[in-house]
């Protein structure tokens, strides 16, 4: 069995690369990346060297480049997690969410169709449903839920899912689709919520929170994503979708305040920014669906998630030190400097 994990240099990709060399140890996996910002080939050092592993630097939007791979490794399965994939670039600069997610999820669907394989899995998001207002507590995301994007980046990830289905229907491409609440865990970005608060806070610097703070994440640890994945291209329906979720809703500033007391700093770092353009206000995933046919529920609580989270930031500060050192430094004086 030879899968192909697209964004695999990326938080979730390399988790899941992670989990299935553990879980499978007799699967070959091929990493294609184009080591974008979010990309970066350390955190794939550990395995870099398995002989049943292998890393492809390659653009999902580059069809001769996808197409020579396929002829080199006949994949049986593709899982693409590669995306542009925080919502805050996707209002600056639109175009590379357009290219990437859409018309790169379209180069990896032509090359399925091209060379055969027994099944492409899409990563999408619980962005595609839009929000829930914050006085219905009783509201849910199903997968009937009707798609009503807000961002350039939800926008591009349901466009990509609607022509993932299309190439089913119409081609009878072998498709899964799973829709995901926001993870958490190693390997996370610094750029988003959680990990932004945790090096803030190690580095004793002010902790944005956009708005009020009272917008509303369902998060799950990255392990129970990559657990839920693992079982869709095994056990999953062709052509139907997925929503994970492990029912953990909680404010943005219960997180920030939740980090700050586990760190031992001063609530006083926290800082009231001005609100994200078109800001969802809530997510929330029912899944009772991948509960009820594969059987798949999340094992990580939050509380002891956030635990295994902030510890591995502390002892893997070179990580995201290198990160913040560089151009990333220029991203946040941007987004940040004047808000
Ligand atoms: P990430 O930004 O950490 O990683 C994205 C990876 O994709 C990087 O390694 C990057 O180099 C690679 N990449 C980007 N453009 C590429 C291209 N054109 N060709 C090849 N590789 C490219 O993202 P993440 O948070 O790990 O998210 C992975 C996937 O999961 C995305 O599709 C995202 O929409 C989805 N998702 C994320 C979350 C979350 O909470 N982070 C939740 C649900 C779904
Ligand atoms: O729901 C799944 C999605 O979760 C994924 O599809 C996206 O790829 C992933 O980035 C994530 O999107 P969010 O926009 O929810 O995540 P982010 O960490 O950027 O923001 C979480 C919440 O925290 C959101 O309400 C905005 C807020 N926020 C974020 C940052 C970076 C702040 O208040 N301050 C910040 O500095």
């Amino acid at each position: 069995m030879t899968i192909i994990v697209t964004g695999g240099a990326g938080f979730i990709g390399s988790n899941f690369i992670f989990h299935m060399l553990d879980a499978h140890p007799d699967y070959r996996i091929v990493c294609l990346d184009k080591l974008t910002y979010a990309g970066n080939l350390s955190t794939l050092a550990s395995v870099m060297d398995k002989p049943n592993f292998r890393f492809v630097k390659l653009d999902i939007c580059d069809r001769e480049g996808v197409y020579k791979l396929f002829e080199e490794e006949h994949p049986d399965i593709i899982v693409n997690f590669a995306a542009e994939s925080h919502v805050d670039r996707s209002i600056e600069n639109p175009e590379v969410f357009l290219q990437t997610n859409i018309l790169g999820t379209q180069v990896l669907m032509d090359a399925c169709r091209k060379y055969g394989i027994t099944r492409y899995h899409q990563v999408s998001t619980d962005e595609v449903y839009g929000d829930l207002p914050l006085d219905r507590p009783d509201l849910f995301f199903t997968e009937e839920t009707p798609i009503h994007t807000s961002s350039p980046y939800s926008a591009s990830k349901a466009s990509a899912d609607l022509l993932v289905l299309a190439y089913h229907r119409t081609y009878g491409l072998p498709v899964t689709i799973s829709r995901c609440s926001n993870n958490y865990g190693p390997y996370h970005f610094p750029e988003k919520l959680i990990p932004l608060t945790i090096a803030n806070c190690l580095n004793d610097k002010p902790l944005p929170v956009y708005g009020k703070g009272e917008n509303v994440r369902d998060w799950l640890y990255v392990e129970d994503h990559c657990r839920a994945i693992d079982l869709i291209i095994y056990k999953g329906r062709v052509g139907e979708i997925y929503n994970v979720g492990g029912h953990n809703e909680m404010r943005n500033i219960d997180i920030v305040k939740l980090i700050c007391q586990k760190l031992g700093k001063p609530e006083s770092l926290i800082t009231y920014v001005t609100d994200r353009k078109g800001h969802d206000m809530r997510y929330a995933i029912d899944p009772t669906k991948i509960h009820n046919e594969l059987g798949w529920l999340p094992e990580t609580k939050f509380a002891d998630g956030i635990e295994k989270t902030i510890d591995w930031y502390l002892a893997n500060r070179d990580w995201w030190e290198t990160i913040i050192s560089g151009e990333y430094q220029n991203y946040y004086e941007k987004m940040y400097g004047n808000r």
